[in-house]
């Protein structure tokens, strides 16, 4: 019997994409089944029943669906952040989780840039905006996307600095970026603040009032990283005490109504998640996906698993 794989994507990655996916498993013997657009959790459930490895991106790889994989031996996210998959319940069931880190962070630092742009031209309405040259901005975590967004701000004229305590500042420096102690520095003294922490434990909620009330009047914060890690209520309390505080984000809260409604011209999520859907990173996120799973049901290569 061949080898299974379901790539279980609610948003589907680019036709090229999947054609790719489906021809790296083809040169394997593996057969490739397609879940896209699913509206209810209960189809991936169903659908992972007899596959011997999933590929999935935001989707939610719960116990439920671990569980459920009579045969699963490897489930990959297609992306970085890997929250999204129960790493106690595969753990448990012997099943290996990966992640395919850097192939879809350059996607992402462009459209942080994106939206800066955007914002800094007041959502292009016609009174002056203002140009990012010479303005600073601060990194909060320097890992693949943080380095992307080092390498444009510096295109653009940008002050650098970065704050990253997993990381030597020797390494920062090398970059030409400013390594900065403490992240409250980082934030009391950058007009941009562009987030790339993980949501975990550790980092859900913390970028709050202790931070919002240190950062400048008129600074932007810029979320392509996970809404779980702002405090929603602290955030509209900033937007009500700086006259000036805008907030950008990949990740709409759930207070996002509320914001549009009250701050539109300071305030702007997109419509759905968007940071990682370029034809250029769907193909090198779900590609490598697939590599993986060739290479470990192959060769037992545990390169990027995040549940050793
Ligand atoms: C990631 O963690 O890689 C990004 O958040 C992209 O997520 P997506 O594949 O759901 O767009």
């Amino acid at each position: 019997m061949s080898v299974k794989v379901l790539v279980a994507t609610d948003k589907p990655f680019a036709p090229v994409a999947v054609k790719g996916i489906q021809e790296v498993c083809k040169d394997a013997g593996f057969e490739c089944i397609l879940l896209e657009k699913y509206t209810d959790q209960a189809d991936f459930v169903n659908a992972v029943k007899d596959v011997d490895a999933v590929i999935i991106r935001s989707d939610k790889a719960t116990k439920e669906v671990i569980d459920n994989g009579d045969n699963l031996k490897i489930i990959v996210r297609a992306g970085a952040g890997y929250d999204n998959i129960d790493l106690e319940a595969a753990t448990a069931k012997g099943v290996v989780a990966m992640n395919t880190p850097g192939q879809n962070s350059n996607a992402v630092a462009e459209l942080a840039f994106g939206m800066m742009l955007y914002s800094a031209r007041n959502f292009f309405n016609p009174k002056a905006g203002s140009e990012l040259r010479e303005k600073t901005i601060g990194i909060h975590a320097y890992g693949n996307v943080g380095r992307y967004v080092a390498t444009i701000a510096k295109g653009f004229g940008m002050t650098v600095k970065a704050y990253d305590p997993f990381i030597c500042s020797c390494k920062i420096e090398e970059d030409g970026v400013i390594p900065v102690a403490s992240v409250e520095e980082l934030y009391s003294t950058c007009d941009y603040i562009s987030l790339h922490i993980p949501a975990n434990d550790k980092t859900k909620n913390s970028i709050n009032s202790s931070l919002f009330k240190i950062m400048k009047d008129d600074a932007v914060l810029v979320n392509t990283a996970r809404k779980e890690v702002i405090h929603e209520n602290d955030l509209k309390k900033a937007f009500a005490e700086k006259a000036k505080f805008k907030y950008l984000t990949d990740i709409a809260p759930a207070c996002d109504a509320e914001l549009k409604e009250q701050f539109a011209d300071r305030y702007f999520a997109t419509p759905k998640k968007m940071g990682a859907q370029t034809n250029e990173a769907n193909i090198n996120a779900g590609m490598a996906a697939a590599k993986q799973i060739v290479a470990f049901i192959k060769n037992g290569d545990t390169t990027f698993q995040v549940n050793k």
